[in-house]
Order: structure tokens, then sequence, then C-alpha cells
């Protein structure tokens, strides 16, 4: 299959949202990470998704909305939904709910409950407009490989194994969406991501963060080994000083391995815009090892300590 790539104009739009409408796949901008949608409620298509990227089948897809209205049509409305969606939709928010029917099995993995978000970019929300039905979209990578935050990144991966892709440069986020668990009590974050767990306690104070681990099954696609370079990354705690992993790159190199540094800005936006591109790069000149270290927790901090930590298989050095 050659996989073309269209501006992210009215005509490119148009295109994209015929190849969904079809049936076909189209990996499109959102502002966290490049989505790769199909018709969510086609189930032949949304199994076209599972084979493109590789992913287990049962890793449950996330619904993209174009508005809150449209929530009734794939799931069921729980108690603080409204004030939740008030505040972060559009935006990068994922909320965990009881399935309506007409969402197919395949979406959920055969799940009772369904992952909704309406997403911020201007594109994303133009393209299912414009398709007319919601749009199930796993980030547009290789299942394990870093997600994509440019249209480059989604060709590396997943040219020729989809129809289009519509590229809108870069996203602005940089990482995936929170997903938050509405149907557990208290609320769980399975996943955080673009709006930090300080903003969903100042609209719902109850919500608690989940320990990654290895086992849990709630939200497949969270397990460790994912957003893996090919790489391995040794990764350093925040309060490594810069001394120890100079040691560590010398050490390292003399053992005789390819040593890449990954640098991010301080500043957690930049830092998160920037993750998964980095990955990339790095990844790209073959080293043997990725060395970096943990950013401090907080707001952003707690993505992008989650993502590393899962690219580094769960160790931290010291
Ligand atoms: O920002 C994002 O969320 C991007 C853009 C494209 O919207 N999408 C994304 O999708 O990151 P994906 O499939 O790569 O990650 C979705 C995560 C997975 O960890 C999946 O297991 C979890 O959400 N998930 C989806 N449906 C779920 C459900 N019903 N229950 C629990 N977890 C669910
Ligand atoms: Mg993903």
């Amino acid at each position: 299959m050659g996989t073309r790539v269209v501006a992210a104009d009215e005509a490119g739009i148009a295109e994209a949202a015929a190849v969904i409408r079809r049936g076909g796949l189209v990996a499109f901008p959102t502002e966290t990470v490049y989505g790769l949608g199909a018709n969510a409620l086609d189930e032949v298509a949304a199994l076209g998704i599972f084979t493109a990227k590789r992913r287990p089948a049962d890793d449950p897809l996330i619904v993209h909305l174009r508005d809150a209205g449209e929530l009734g049509r794939v799931a069921a409305r729980l108690g603080p939904v409204d004030r939740l969606v008030d505040r972060f939709w559009p935006g990068p928010l994922t909320l965990v709910l009881p399935r309506a029917p007409s969402v197919p099995r395949v979406v959920t993995a055969g799940r009772d409950t369904v992952a909704v978000r309406v997403p911020a970019h201007p594109v994303a929300r133009r393209l299912i407009e414009a398709v007319g039905v919601p749009i199930a979209a796993p980030s547009a990578n290789l299942f394990g490989r870093p997600s994509p935050t440019t249209a480059a990144h989604v060709l590396e991966d997943l040219g020729g194994r989809i129809d289009l892709v519509v590229d809108g440069g870069p996203t602005t986020v940089g990482v995936e969406s929170t997903v938050l668990d509405l149907t557990s009590e208290p609320p769980t974050i399975l996943r955080p991501g673009g709006v930090p767990i300080e903003e969903l306690r100042a609209v719902l104070p109850t919500v608690v963060a989940r320990q990654t681990s290895a086992q849990d099954a709630r939200s497949p696609g969270t397990a460790l080994r994912h957003y893996s370079p090919r790489a391995r990354v040794d990764l350093f705690t925040e309060e490594t000083p810069d001394e120890r992993l100079e040691v560590h790159v010398r050490d390292r190199e003399r053992a005789g391995e390819r040593v890449a540094v990954l640098r991010l800005p301080a500043e957690p936006t930049e830092a998160a815009q920037e993750l998964f591109a980095a990955l990339r790069q790095l990844d790209a000149t073959r080293p043997d090892v990725i060395v970096a270290r943990l950013p401090p927790p907080g707001g952003l901090g707690a993505a992008l300590r989650d993502r590393l930590r899962r690219a580094a298989n769960g160790r931290v050095l010291t």
C-alpha cells in the first residue's frame, strides 16, 4: 500500500475524511501526538488499526469526538463528567466511561468501558466534523515505539501500512493525553499526560494516580516496556549530579558501548514537546545505550517521568 501525505488544508482534510468514511486508515495531528484514525463505529475499519500498528488486540483504542455533546453516542455520562468536560475539553484529557452499545467490541478490546476524548487541534476537530462519525485513534506509531509528534515520525513507522497522513506540522503538547478512569472509585489516572493531576484535583479532589506496574491489566497499553527506543536506556534519578552522569558515560564507552546522551530543556512544556522526537533522533544514530536523567515531578513532569521510566523498562539508576 502506498501511503499518501496531504497538507492540512480543506482539500487534504476532505480527502482524509473520504478515506475514513470508506473504511481506510488516516494519520492526523492532535495537540498531543499524531493519531492513527479509523471510523470508530466500523468494526472492520477499527481492526485495521491493530494490524497496521502491530498492536495486540487486548489494548483498547481512544474514541475521538467532535465535541462533548457527542458523548452520549458512545458512552454513559457518570457523576463528575460534566465538570471535567467543561474544564478540560477540548484538550488532552481522556475519560474512561461505561461503553454505549454502538461502540464495537474491537475498539474497547472487549471491555464494557470506553475511552473518549475531544482533541483541541483544529485539524483533528475539522477532520472529525468532516467524517461525521467518532474516530478511533491510538498514537500513530508501531506498537512499542515512541509516539509520533511529526508526520515524518508517522511515515518512519507506518509508511506503506496506512492510506494517508495529514501533515499538520509538529504537535504542541508532545506527550499523550492523561487517561482518567471514572468507572473506578476513587477516579484513577491510568496514564499521566497532558493534563497534570494537580489541575484535575482542582476540579475533582479525589483523583488518585496509579502506581506503574508491569502487570496492570486496566490499561494494557501502559504496561512497562512501552515507548521504547531500540537502544537500552540508562535512566538516573533527578538528584544525580552531572559529574555522576559523565562518569557513567565514560564507563560505558570504556566498556565498548556507543553512548548517546538525552538532553531535554529544563522547562517541562518544552521538554514534553521534544521528548519523543529526541528519543527517535538519538535512536537513529544506533547507540547501544541512551543515558538520561529524570526531570523533577510536578505538573507535566509526571508524564515525562512515566514515559522515560517505560523507555528504561522501569529501571532507575542512582
Ligand atoms: O493523546 C492521546 O491520547 C493520543 C491521541 C492520538 O489522542 N492517543 C493515544 O492512544 O495515546 P493510545 O492508544 O496510544 O493510548 C491509549 C491508552 C492506552 O494505554 C490504552 O490501554 C488506554 O488508553 N485505554 C483505552 N481504552 C481504555 C479503556 N476502556 N480502559 C482503560 N484504558 C484504556
Ligand atoms: Mg500509544
